[in-house]
């Protein structure tokens, strides 16, 4: 049997107002391997993504994550508190105890990995969209985490620096055998993935590795929503 990175049994979900956002769903994402989930506006995969980290309670359904969990948001400007690039990465750890060597071990090595090691003084607002996404991807690889979950991290960064962020990411989760699930709306990020789930209205209506297939579908959808 496949070893999995996330699975979710029969998920359901509502906000206070009732309203039902996720709507029995069900995926599987293989371990080491990198896959997106993609839908139209509102559909929501953001509601999906914070049940799985566990900032939402399911109301009914199974969810099993590999942990550590990292998390990153669409705009990293929610996530980063530190003033320094290397702080910033440093305080993911700080619950985890370590001996300040080992500390600055890990984050030398998260920011290498993503290719900011020389920005480590750097102040976070004197940084680009992209490097403040490497930032946050980096907290996650410090922690050493098993599963990555990305919301829309390309939303605010131009073309060049949205395919160079895809890129990194592909690489990197799977030089390090990290489970990552990316969302996304841009379908020409869809090339670098393994599979892709596609959600409508709350519910999980196709998945596959047949990327071209699916962005089809969510072309449809959007014209049809617009
Ligand atoms: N905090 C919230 N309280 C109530 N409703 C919300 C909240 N966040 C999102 N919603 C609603 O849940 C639905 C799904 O939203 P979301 O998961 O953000 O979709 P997506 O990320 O696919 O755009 C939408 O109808 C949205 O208005
Ligand atoms: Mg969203």
């Amino acid at each position: 049997m496949t070893e999995l990175g996330i699975e979710v049994r029969d998920l359901n979900f509502s906000w206070r107002s009732g309203e039902k956002v996720i709507k029995s769903c069900s995926l599987e994402v293989p371990k080491g391997e990198f896959w997106m989930l993609l839908g139209t506006n509102g559909s929501g995969k953001s509601t999906l993504l914070r049940l799985l980290v566990g900032l939402l309670t399911p109301e009914s359904g199974e969810i099993r994550v590999l942990h550590p969990v990292g998390f990153v948001f669409q705009n990293p400007d929610h996530q980063l508190v530190m003033p320094t690039v290397g702080a910033d990465v440093a305080f993911g750890l700080v619950q985890e105890r370590l001996p300040p060597a080992a500390v600055r071990t890990r984050v030398e090595e998260a920011l290498g990995a993503v290719n900011l090691l020389a920005l480590q003084r750097r102040p976070i607002y004197a940084l680009s969209g992209g490097q403040k996404q490497r930032v946050a991807i980096a907290g996650a690889l410090a922690r050493r985490c098993e599963v990555l979950l990305l919301d829309e991290p390309t939303a605010l960064l131009d073309p060049d620096s949205q395919l160079e962020l895809v890129v990194s990411v592909r690489r990197l989760v799977k030089s390090q055998g990290i489970t990552a699930l990316w969302v996304t709306h841009r379908l020409d990020e869809l090339n670098y993935c393994d599979g892709a789930f596609l959600m409508e209205r709350g519910s999980l209506v196709d998945h596959g590795v047949d990327t071209r297939r699916l962005q089809q579908r969510l072309m449809q959808l959007d014209n049809e929503a617009s």
